[in-house]
């Protein structure tokens, strides 16, 4: 098959709670909207790849239960190849609990359920698909083992490695950095990587250098509103790509618009500058935090810019 991006990774049912703000500990507060959407940060990427235009497979594990068999259909509707999901009687479908405040922000928890199935016998039978992607893309919503496997596999047969280290984990194994081509992060996963506080720009190019010395091909450090750093080996210095300032409503997800779009200019545009894949990825991201939702905000190809294909 003709698949260009292919990822290794995370499914979750959202349950979305908007609330005026987080409760804090012990607290019950009231919110004001309830809503169930199809999350996961490994196929959140997926999906913004796939409507952009890529032909995507998703490599995943979900219960065999309702929301896993809603998640495979979802996948269908977005023209996703669904032949590596594979459903599991001993595990519930990863589910994440979100609440998301009036200015945007969120708090997260995962039970990542079935996903935490996923491991070596899933991968060799996605083999032929990984290692005939141009782009493989991974997370940490899974297994840690499965994921560093999964870009082992990408590597040796020259295919390009996007890692996302999220949720981040401090004592990450340093294999990690060598198999990413691009090793992707926001400023807290940063932090909890290098343990440098990660506020600024500037704080940002530092630990996208001292990232970048581990091993990756290059680094991003997405910003938020800030947009984002990258560092290359060939670039003296780290550069800044700014983005479009938009009025936030809801921020859930961003990261991995910004990853889909990121995976899909890798795969269909390989001799792009980097930081210019990045100015894209940011304007894909930006407009996804526009409207509420994760996947339910993500743009089509043909709801952007015609400058950006
Ligand atoms: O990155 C956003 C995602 O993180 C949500 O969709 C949720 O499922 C969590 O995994
Ligand atoms: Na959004």
């Amino acid at each position: 098959e003709d698949i260009s991006v292919v990822v290794v990774g995370s499914c979750m049912t959202d349950l979305v709670s908007q609330a005026p703000r987080l409760p804090k500990a012990g607290e019950t507060i009231h919110g004001h909207r309830f809503f169930i959407g199809f999350g996961g940060k490994g196929a959140n990427q997926c999906v913004q790849a796939a409507r952009l235009g890529a032909k995507t497979a998703m490599v995943c594990k979900v219960g065999r239960d309702v929301f896993g068999n809603d998640y495979i259909q979802n996948f269908k509707n977005n023209g996703i190849l669904t032949a590596y999901v594979e459903q599991t009687e001993n595990a519930a479908t990863g589910a994440a609990s979100i609440i998301v405040n009036d200015t945007g922000e969120n708090a997260i928890v995962i039970v990542a359920g079935a996903n935490m199935l996923l491991g070596q016998e899933e991968l060799q039978r996605a083999l032929t698909a990984i290692v005939n992607a141009k782009v493989l893309v991974c997370q940490l919503e899974i297994n840690p083992d499965t994921s560093l496997q999964a870009l082992r596999m990408a590597r040796e047969n020259h295919v390009k490695t996007i890692f996302n280290p999220a949720p981040a984990i401090v004592d990450l194994c340093s294999d990690f950095f060598k198999a990413s081509d691009v090793f992707c992060c926001n400023e807290s996963e940063a932090e909890l990587l290098t343990g440098m506080s990660v506020t600024s720009v500037e704080d940002a190019s530092q630990v996208g250098l001292e990232l970048l010395n581990k091993g990756c091909g290059s680094v991003i450090v997405t910003l938020g509103p800030q947009g984002c750093v990258v560092c290359q080996p060939t670039n003296a210095a780290p550069k800044h790509i700014p983005t479009t300032t938009v009025t936030a409503a809801d921020t859930t997800g961003a990261g991995d618009s910004f990853i889909g779009a990121l995976a899909f200019y890798m795969a269909h545009y390989p001799t792009m500058p980097l930081e210019e894949m990045a100015r894209r990825a940011n304007f894909v991201a930006a407009v996804s935090v526009q409207t509420v939702g994760t996947q339910t905000s993500f743009p089509f190809q043909k709801d952007l810019p015609t400058e950006l294909f």
